[in-house]
């Protein structure tokens, strides 16, 4: 017996940012559950572009789960059922007949490009504006010159995990990036190299952070159930403690 799939799929189609959009329905045969996601909008476009139609525009990069490209708000859920990124999302997690729709993330800070697209330059800001340690130039010093403890470098790991993808925002009820915030804030917050600017760090974060639209936090915690890299909440607490030790300090 065969398990390809049929699907009817609603995606949103948006010719540009000034245009209003709306849903368009499709129908698509002879899926396979082993397919990713997008490979199955890959399928869909080759039909349309074979009808001469314009193709749905979506983003997507490394369709291996680390770029953070690709996010998709899929029957309601940032990523889709699954807790991974839409590139790691496989037809298996859907059935076959079943109705599936597709929407850009919905964020005042993310606004649509183009159909599925997004412009999330606005996490590029965030990064801007403290995202960084200052090093001297010259030769690399040698790996074990600054050690850091076990417990440190795993939290800065966990943090550094996060890709940016901005399924935290579009899962939100606030449109809130405090949980890619926190963990830019974090990652470097629990390393020696990070201490210099750890002060000026948050507070210029969460400044471009409130500047680029994003809500506010008031831990409902969909971000974290969102996040593919499950980046837990208690990285908001971590940058709120920084935040008032910074303001503390410059009293
Ligand atoms: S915190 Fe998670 S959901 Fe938010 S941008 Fe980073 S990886 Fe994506
Ligand atoms: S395309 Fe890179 S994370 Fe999905």
């Amino acid at each position: 017996m065969s398990d390809l799939m049929n699907l009817t799929l609603k995606i949103w189609r948006q010719a540009g940012p000034a245009d209003k959009g709306g849903f368009v329905t499709y129908e698509v045969s002879d899926i396979s559950p082993d397919m990713s996601f997008l490979e199955m909008l890959d399928v869909l476009n080759e039909q349309l572009n074979a009808k001469g139609e314009e193709p749905i525009a979506f983003d997507s990069d490394c369709r291996e789960g680390i770029c953070g490209m690709c996010g998709l708000m899929i029957s309601g859920h940032a990523h889709g059922p699954e807790r991974t990124t839409t590139c790691q999302l496989h037809m298996r997690s859907f059935k076959d007949g079943q109705t599936i729709t597709v929407e850009p993330w919905r964020a005042n800070a993310f606004p649509v490009i183009k159909d599925l697209v997004v412009n999330r330059s606005a996490f590029d800001r965030i990064i801007q504006a403290g995202g960084y340690i200052s090093a001297n130039t010259g030769a690399a010093p040698d790996a074990h010159a600054t050690p850091v403890p076990k417990d440190n470098a795993d939290r800065a790991f966990m943090a550094a995990e996060c890709i940016g993808c901005g399924a935290c925002v579009a899962a939100c009820p606030n449109a809130s990036a405090m949980l890619f915030t926190a963990s830019k804030v974090v990652h470097l917050g629990e390393l020696p190299q990070g201490q210099p600017e750890r002060d000026a760090r948050v507070v210029a974060m969460v400044n471009q952070h409130d500047h680029e639209g994003f809500g506010g936090c008031t831990n409902i915690g969909e971000c974290s159930t969102a996040c593919p890299k499950g980046i837990p909440q208690d990285v908001i607490s971590q940058l709120n403690f920084d935040l008032r030790t910074a303001m503390r300090h410059s009293r």
